[in-house]
């Protein structure tokens, strides 16, 4: 068989490098795109074997560009990684402004609908392949402060789920990932935002998040990009339309 063409959105830092790396490592031929140009020239240097390619996922011309470029490149595509995604402001409803409300959605939910029907065509052509959502916790339960975050994370469930149902006859499976609280910079961002309007520390703020778990830790990135690797391989063929959370068993946001 011959390898995996890849593509990864968001790849250049946390989970969706991870992913990057994961199915680098089973001899995939693997994308990034990403919105930063220096974060991009970085991973460059450490993992030369990947492409990588500078791309606003809420910009339609800028998606179309980088769809041509990294099918051109792979030579056609496999498996597509919705992974961008960002968190917005963290304010009540009624204090978060139509701009802000707007700029999430326009990245979450319609960035990922126009990186897919950009890369459905060659996702057909291949003849069988896998398409990974990156939702959240906030896509399985209401996520307060943060309300467009959360409803584009349930809005990619629908997503998922209807996709999954047009795409089985091209032999294509299509999933949502549901991640809890992971390790990193991003995380850790969320943390000092609810400080912030809470009034709590951001160590108080940890012990909250951590206390809806049952396994009381982070969750490691390289446990989602294994998760990934798995729903892209032989034995992820069956499995499609699902949710599958990621998250220590978290029972509710804080
Ligand atoms: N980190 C978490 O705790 C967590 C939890 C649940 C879900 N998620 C989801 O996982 C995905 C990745 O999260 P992360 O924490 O690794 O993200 P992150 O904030 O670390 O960002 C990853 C990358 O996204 C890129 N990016 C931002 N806007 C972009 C755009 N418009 N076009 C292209 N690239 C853009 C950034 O440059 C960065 O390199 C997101 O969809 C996020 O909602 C993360």
């Amino acid at each position: 068989m011959s390898e995996l063409k890849v593509l990864v959105t968001a790849g250049a830092g946390g989970i969706g490098r991870a992913i990057a790396e994961a199915f680098s490592a089973t001899g995939a031929l693997v994308a990034v795109c990403d919105i930063d140009v220096e974060g991009l020239k970085q991973l460059e240097r450490e993992l030369p074997d990947l492409m990588t390619v500078q791309c606003d996922v809420a910009d339609v011309s800028s998606v179309e560009r980088m769809i041509d470029q990294v099918t051109e490149q792979l030579g056609g595509l496999d498996v597509l990684i919705n992974n961008a995604g960002i968190a917005g402001v963290t304010a009540p409803a009624g204090e978060l402004c139509l701009r802000d409300w707007e700029k999430v959605l326009r990245v979450n939910l319609t960035g990922t609908f126009d990186v897919t029907r950009c890369a459905l065509p060659y996702l057909k052509a291949a003849g069988s392949g896998a398409i990974v959502n990156m939702s959240s916790v906030a896509g399985r339960f209401g996520y307060p402060n943060r309300i467009a975050y959360s409803t584009t994370k349930w809005g990619l469930i629908g997503f998922t789920k209807t996709l999954a149902i047009e795409l089985g006859e091209f032999n294509i499976t299509v999933n949502a990932i549901l991640p809890g609280a992971v390790d990193g910079p991003r995380f850790q961002s969320v943390l000092e935002g609810r400080a912030k309007v809470s009034g709590r520390t951001v160590d108080e703020e940890t012990q909250a998040a951590l206390a809806s778990q049952s396994i009381k830790r982070l969750v490691d990135p390289r446990h989602i990009a294994d998760l990934a690797v798995f729903l892209a391989s032989d034995s992820g063929r069956s499995i499609s339309g699902q949710m599958l959370p990621i998250d220590c068993d978290m029972q509710h946001t804080s």
